[in-house]
């Protein structure tokens, strides 16, 4: 009982930050992203019916306990969904910089629950997976889809999930992500959820998400950069005032971060359609159309503190691997 599935990380464009509710992940707010090609995490789940315990290998090494810990009780979702009794060998690798703000355990549990539910022989639709994943990590919800993707809060375990809200095609814009650290993170974003409640802003981020996600949807539909990139700021802008308010405070920007902020701010002013957003670490999402993007690579490679510049553009939905994709050879 095998299987081997693919998936992307994704770009928040609104922020998801706080919980409702820890235990099943359910958002103190929704949010929308764009799933991002080029970044990929191939999974392979294989459940041997006769043994106890899991295996599990990332990047080509075995897991240590938290990590290992955390894919066991996602995995034990889907054994009892599926009344399975078995240990699993699971074997992960991304090809892009894991925990440093790039969403790497959105594409690791939105690879993991489409592998293991059809290693389990679960045949489940999109919104179910979607539902499994973001029991693993809330914004791997997303990375079911492709496209630019909403995830609606929900107020329980089955109104929690993610949907497309337009596809692939619709829209060709680039993130293009200035590496300024690529080291993991000190404070994992489970952690950071936690603390959202404890800033005075979060109440005010959380009453204001709803505006900010019409806004947001309506820039995509009609494929307003303009309206996009300053939407977009002030929901990055508010998250990170969260995490600076909360106790203890959480500083995920560097000084480099700041600076590259107020450039990006500079050359838009000045014409280029390019706009920044900052995930749970210090590395900046430069957003823009297809056709700003060489200029915007070039001027950020050319920028202080500015390590390497991964391109990715808008990607496609999680799936399965046949055995002689050439994506396996990633693990
Ligand atoms: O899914 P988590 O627990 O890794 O949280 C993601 C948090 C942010 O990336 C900062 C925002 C988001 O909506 O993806």
């Amino acid at each position: 009982m095998t299987a081997t599935a693919q998936a992307n990380p994704n770009l928040a464009l609104i922020k998801y930050w706080g919980n409702r509710d820890e235990g099943l992940r359910l958002p103190a707010n929704g949010s929308i992203s764009m799933t991002l090609g080029e970044l990929h995490t191939v999974t392979r789940v294989t459940f041997q019916v006769d043994r106890e315990g899991d295996r599990v290998v990332l990047q080509g090494a075995p897991a240590a306990a938290p990590a290992s810990e955390r894919v066991s009780r996602h995995l034990d979702l889907i054994r009892d969904s599926a009344g399975l009794r078995a240990g699993a060998d699971v074997v992960s690798t991304s090809d892009f910089p894991i925990g440093a703000g790039l969403a790497s355990s959105a594409s690791a549990f939105a690879a993991l629950t489409v592998a293991a539910a059809a290693a389990a022989r679960l045949s489940l639709r999109p919104m179910e997976l979607s539902r499994l994943a973001r029991r693993g990590s809330g914004s791997a919800c997303r990375s079911i889809f492709g496209g630019f993707v909403e995830w609606f809060a929900g107020t329980d375990d089955a109104t929690s999930f993610a949907a497309p809200l337009a596809p692939e095609g619709h829209w060709p814009l680039v993130d293009l992500v200035a590496v300024i650290r690529a080291e993991e993170k000190s404070l994992g974003s489970t952690e950071g959820h936690r603390l959202a409640s404890t800033s005075p802003l979060q109440p005010q981020r959380v009453a204001g998400a709803a505006a900010r996600l019409t806004a947001c949807r309506q820039a995509i539909l009609l494929r307003d950069f303009d309206a996009l990139a300053s939407i977009v700021e002030e929901d990055s802008d508010l998250m990170h005032a969260v995490m600076e308010t909360s106790s203890p405070p959480l500083h995920y920007r560097l000084a480099a971060t700041d600076a590259l902020i107020s450039a990006v701010r500079r050359w838009r002013k000045a014409g280029l359609a390019v706009c920044t957003s900052v995930d749970a670490g210090p590395n900046v999402h430069c957003l823009c159309p297809i056709d700003a993007a060489d200029t915007v690579e070039a001027r950020l490679a050319a920028q202080p503190g500015v390590g390497r510049v991964i391109r990715a553009s808008v990607g496609a939905a999680a799936r399965l691997l046949s055995p002689d994709d050439p994506l396996t050879r990633l693990i």
